[in-house]
């Protein structure tokens, strides 16, 4: 017996990039991998990337730099880029940073234990094909260690929108839902495992349509109401959802499925209809409003999150003005803003853009007012009761932070809870990112 050979993986991006690190991790497994915390003493290093915007992946190449020294002194290093950089670029990578050694798309992690054997025989392993076959399925092999109270749990992959500004339907293809048994099946192996919540994902998690285990097709609505039936597991989150896709079943289980927790994302990127149609959105900003008032009147405390682009081509003053009107109106608990980055082969690229200084200016101006309703809905928590599930040992001794049901993470001094326990919490302070509690009885 050899000892094993240690796994260095660094993961950007969104959920499902963490997700598919875990299955990449555990198909490495079946190869004699363990997972190591530190480059510096990795057999194999993989970076499971991101090219949502510029800046992502370019932190790539400067991180593929910095990696070789390590390459020199460990000649035996393998080097692996896997991720949506991966898909977009494939062997382009290779060209540009010799020093790696294997590049996989995320429709083909299932052929990893493959591409490794290559690289022990001293070659090169590229795979960004998207096949036939379910890479889920031939990635189910899985030890069954115990896990933390909260796992994501992929439903959904790809997308068929084409905003006109994403790499998400070239990086991750067509929209695929997996069969519902396999989601039902899996779920139960996370709580078998320890798991309390599960985030189901999907870059269009809504819009899921798998076969259901009597054949029919499926959504996401009944997904959810067989999750609810899986004795232990005690929370449902889903994201990220489009609005065109949220149907009355789904609404509806806010306020009807108990476990399913009363937070929800939902991205609409402007306030402006024209230039959500130029953004190829398919919604207006009016449709989008009519959403979130029928998820308020199935669940009134429902805490809504979303996502905006501010300097989209031919953005002006006045459309920027729209989206700050629509913050207004909506009042989320979270919000994630991001400057328009150019991306190659998006038809927004080929537009004429904002002035870059103007673009930063409405981000400041977005960023200040979204912040100001996350501080105000924070604070309205203050005196309320909430249901916490705790996670891990906060910084002080006895301290144990966890999630309430908004998501807010909650610090509770000695608590006498470990991790697991979901207990109702009286909120009594808040702070920049998180609030204070004290145990209840
Ligand atoms: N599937 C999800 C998330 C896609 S990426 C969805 O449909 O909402 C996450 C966020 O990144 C998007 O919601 C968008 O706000 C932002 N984003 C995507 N492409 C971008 C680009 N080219 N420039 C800036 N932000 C972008
Ligand atoms: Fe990208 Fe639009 Fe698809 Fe979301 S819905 S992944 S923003 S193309
Ligand atoms: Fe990034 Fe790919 Fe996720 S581009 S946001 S890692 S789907």
């Amino acid at each position: 017996m050899t000892s094993p050979k240690k796994l260095f993986i660094k993961t950007y991006g969104c959920q499902m990039n963490v997700y598919d690190s875990e299955r990449m991790s555990e198909a490495l497994g079946g190869q004699g991998y363990v997972e190591t915390k530190t480059a510096e003493d990795a057999d194999m290093i993989l970076l499971n990337t991101c090219h949502i915007r510029e800046k992502a992946a370019e932190k790539v190449y400067s991180e593929l730099g910095r990696m070789r020294p390590l390459k020199e002194a460990n000649p035996d290093l393998k080097i692996g880029v896997a991720g949506c950089v991966a898909q977009a670029e494939g062997g382009e990578i290779m060209r540009r940073q010799p020093l790696v050694d294997l590049v996989v798309g995320p429709q083909s992690y299932h052929r990893l234990p493959e591409m490794e054997a290559k690289l022990q025989q001293g070659q090169k392993a590229l795979d960004t094909e998207f096949p036939e076959e379910d890479k889920f399925e031939r990635l189910k092999a899985r030890p069954k260690a115990k896990r933390g109270p909260t796992a994501f749990l992929t439903v959904q992959e790809g997308c068929d929108k084409f905003c006109a500004f994403c790499v998400v339907p070239y990086t991750r293809g067509a929209e695929v839902s997996r069969p519902a048994t396999r989601i039902l099946e899996e779920a139960r192996d996370l709580v078998e495992r320890g798991v309390r919540e599960i985030t189901l994902l999907g870059q269009n998690v809504n819009a899921y349509h798998g076969t259901g285990p009597d054949g029919s097709e499926y959504t996401l609505a009944k997904l959810i109401w067989d999750l609810d039936k899986v004795d232990g597991l005690e929370r449902i989150r889903f994201t990220t959802s489009h609005p065109n896709d949220m149907t009355d079943a789904l609404i509806e289980a806010h306020g009807t499925c108990a476990k399913l927790m009363p937070y929800l994302h939902l991205p609409v990127q402007s306030g402006s209809d024209h230039i959500l149609k130029r953004m190829n959105r398919s919604h207006t900003a009016e449709s989008y409003l009519r959403v979130i008032e029928r998820i308020r009147a199935a669940r009134p405390d429902i805490v809504m999150s979303g996502d905006f682009i501010v300097g989209f081509p031919e953005e002006t003053e006045a459309d920027f003005q729209a989206t700050l009107d629509l913050v207004e109106e909506v009042k989320y608990g979270y919000a994630y803003s991001f400057k328009y980055s150019t991306r190659p082969g998006t038809p927004a690229s080929e537009r004429a853009q904002v002035d870059p200084a103007e673009a930063d200016d409405r981000l400041r101006r977005l960023q200040a007012l979204i912040t100001r309703q996350q501080r105000e809905i924070q604070d309205a928590m203050v005196g309320r009761t909430v249901n916490v599930l705790f996670e891990k040992p906060g910084r002080f001794e006895g301290q144990m932070v966890g999630k309430s049901e908004y998501l807010h993470a909650v610090h509770v001094p000695d608590s006498g809870c470990v991790a697991g326990d979901i207990r109702p919490v009286r909120i009594v302070s808040t702070g920049t990112n998180s609030l204070g509690g004290e145990m209840l009885g």
